[in-house]
């Protein structure tokens, strides 16, 4: 694991990008993974003025989002896929019909789970597949648990996901409880893992998560397993 612990978030969101840009740049037809969540939106916003600088072209990029809202399609500002629109994917070149991010309207959400890890197969993997972390230590929606759960699949979100999250709603009741996530498999199968966190909020969890034993109670912990992971920290 390289761990990097950095001043600011500026920082973290500088380097964050240069590794997902040295990606592109190296494998124009790069799989990026990609995530939501407040803390990868400066990384957002620094490939888009590398994209505008003329320093990163999108067109042969294809993207897997880690998971979605259950009951939000695209058009619901609070969905995962309307913020990678609003965040990333309007303001740079990639082909849209490559931006993939699990559907949570499925009417059936197992077969939609399964025909999601099939697609990230038949894509050849996931080249850089980007984490925030929950102050559970969740991934993707990967909540806390007795075991770590392998293929895309539906889960309960914890009290404290939905409490945490609720500050991008109008409401707390209007947080859904349950949500579609990629599962550990492809998280760890992803030939590269670059998990970004900031602030003091954060710190505890990335000390048990990656400085601690590796268990299903913290999600995360698992990808001190991963061969090629790094992790950027910023305590501000
Ligand atoms: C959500 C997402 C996660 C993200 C987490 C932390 O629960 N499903 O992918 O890592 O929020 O979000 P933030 O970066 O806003 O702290």
């Amino acid at each position: 694991m390289k761990y990097i612990e950095v001043e600011n978030y500026a920082e973290m969101s500088k380097k964050g990008a240069a590794l997902i840009a040295a990606e592109v740049v190296s494998k124009p037809n790069a799989v990026l993974g990609l995530a939501t969540g407040s803390t990868p939106v400066g990384i957002y916003k620094q490939l888009i003025e590398w994209f505008r600088n003329g320093d990163l072209d999108f067109s042969g990029v294809t993207s897997v989002n880690l998971d979605e809202y259950l009951g939000l399609d695209g058009t619901n500002p609070q969905s995962y896929r309307y913020f990678m629109n609003d965040n990333l994917f309007n303001h740079v070149n990639i082909d849209k019909s490559r931006t993939f991010v699990p559907s949570g309207t499925a009417d059936d959400l197992a077969s939609e789970g399964e025909a999601y890890d099939k697609l990230i197969k038949s894509l050849g993997g996931i080249d850089i597949q980007l984490l925030g972390i929950g102050e559970d230590g969740h991934i993707g929606f990967n909540e806390p648990d007795d075991c770590f759960t392998g293929p895309t699949h539906v889960v309960d979100l914890d009290e404290s996901t939905v409490v945490a999250n609720a500050r991008f709603f109008d409401s707390i009741d209007d947080v859904p409880r349950k949500a579609i996530t990629m599962g550990m498999a492809s998280i760890m199968q992803a030939k590269k893992v670059l998990l970004v966190a900031n602030g003091p909020k954060k710190y505890d969890i990335i000390q048990k998560a990656f400085f601690g034993p590796i268990t299903p109670k913290v999600p995360a912990s698992i990808l001190q397993l991963h061969g090629d992971l790094t992790v950027i920290y910023s305590k501000i």
